[in-house]
C-alpha cells in the first residue's frame, strides 16, 4: 500500500492498469522475486478445501492453477485491474472451466458480500491508495470463517534505488509503501482477526543496476510519479547508474525487498 500521491484516484488507477498492460507479455520471464513471494504465499494457505476462491490481482495468472489444484474450488475468481493481464491469465488456463476474468478494482469489488471462502493476494495491494477501504472490501466479500491470505511490499523496500538516487535530484524514485505495523493495524479495524504475519526481507541480484531496473519495468512494477512526469535527463540517469553501481557486492547488484506476509480470517460470528 502506498502513503497517497497527489493525483486523482481515477488518473492513478488508469495509469497503473495500463502500465501493467503494457508489461503482460514480459512479466513472466522477468518475475523471478514474484515467484519467490508466490512460492511462500501458498505455503502458507490455512485451507484444504474453498469452494470459491477469489485470486485478487491475479496478473498473468501464476497462482490459479496452484490454487486450483490444492483447494478444488467450485468457483475461481482471477479479478485484475489490467484486462491485459487478464487476457494473459485466460490464455493460460483456457481449460480451467470454472474461472470467471473480471476486470475491476480492489478497492470497488463487483462482488456480492460473504461470497468468498479464501480471498488470495500476492504482490497486488501495495498498488492500493487506501488500505482501510480496501481491508472493509475484502472483509465484506470474505464468508463468516473465511480466509484472506496475502503478501504486500511494506516500508524500507528497494533500498539501494533510494540511495543511489539521493543527492542526484529532488523526486522521489522509490514509492513509500506502508510500514508493517500500520497495514496489520488496518487489517484489525477491518475487523478481519490476525491469524499469522511475518516481514522477511528478500534480496535479489543482479548483474548491472541496468538489469535491476529493466526487471521492475518487465513486471510492470515501475514508479507511477505524482505528477504523471517520469522524464529523468541522461546526464542524471548516467549518475544514477554510478552510484547504483557502487552497491555491488560478490553476489551482484543488490535489489531487496520488505515483504509482509499475512492470514487474516473473518470471525464466524459476525
Ligand atoms: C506484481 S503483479 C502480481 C500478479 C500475481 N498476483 C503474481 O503473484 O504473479 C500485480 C498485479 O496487481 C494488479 N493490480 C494492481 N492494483 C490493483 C487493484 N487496485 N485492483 C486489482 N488489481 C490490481 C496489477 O494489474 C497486476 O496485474
Amino acid at each position: 500500500m502506498l502513503i497517497t500521491p497527489d493525483i486523482s484516484t481515477l488518473s492513478y488507477k488508469r495509469q497503473l492498469a495500463k502500465r501493467f498492460d503494457r508489461a503482460s507479455r514480459s512479466y513472466d520471464s522477468y518475475a523471478d522475486f514474484q515467484k519467490i513471494v508466490l512460492d511462500r504465499l501458498l505455503a502458507m494457505l490455512p485451507l484444504n478445501q474453498a469452494d470459491v476462491v477469489l485470486d485478487l490481482g491475479t496478473g498473468t495468472g501464476q497462482a490459479l492453477g496452484i490454487l486450483s489444484e490444492q483447494l478444488n474450488p467450485i468457483c475461481n475468481i482471477a479479478l485484475d485491474l489490467s484486462s491485459q493481464m487478464l487476457t494473459v491469465a485466460s490464455e493460460r488456463y483456457s481449460a480451467l472451466q470454472n474461472t470467471h476474468y473480471i476486470c475491476a478494482d480492489a478497492e470497488q469489488l463487483p462482488l456480492q458480500d460473504k461470497s468468498c471462502d479464501l480471498v488470495f493476494s500476492s504482490l497486488a495491494i501495495q498498488w492500493c491508495l487506501t488500505p482501510l477501504v480496501l481491508f472493509k472490501e475484502l472483509y465484506r466479500v470474505t464468508k463468516p470463517g473465511g480466509y484472506v491470505v496475502f503478501s504486500t511490499l511494506s516500508q524500507g523496500s528497494m533500498p539501494e534505488i533510494s540511495k543511489a538516487w539521493f543527492g542526484l535530484d529532488n523526486k522521489e524514485h522509490v514509492h513509500q509503501y506502508m510500514a508493517s505495523g500500520a497495514l496489520l493495524d488496518c487489517v484489525k479495524a477491518s475487523e478481519l482477526n490476525l491469524v499469522s504475519s511475518q516481514l522477511s526481507d528478500i534480496p535479489m541480484w543482479f548483474d548491472s543496476p541496468e538489469s535491476a531496473i529493466y526487471s521492475l519495468k518487465k513486471v510492470g512494477a515501475s514508479l507511477i510519479s505524482a505528477d504523471g512526469d517520469q522524464s529523468t535527463s541522461p546526464s542524471k540517469w548516467k549518475a544514477f547508474l554510478q552510484e547504483y553501481e557502487k552497491q555491488r557486492n560478490e553476489c551482484g547488484v543488490p535489489l531487496s525487498y520488505q515483504v509482509s506476509f499475512v492470514v487474516a480470517q473473518r470471525p464466524i460470528s459476525i
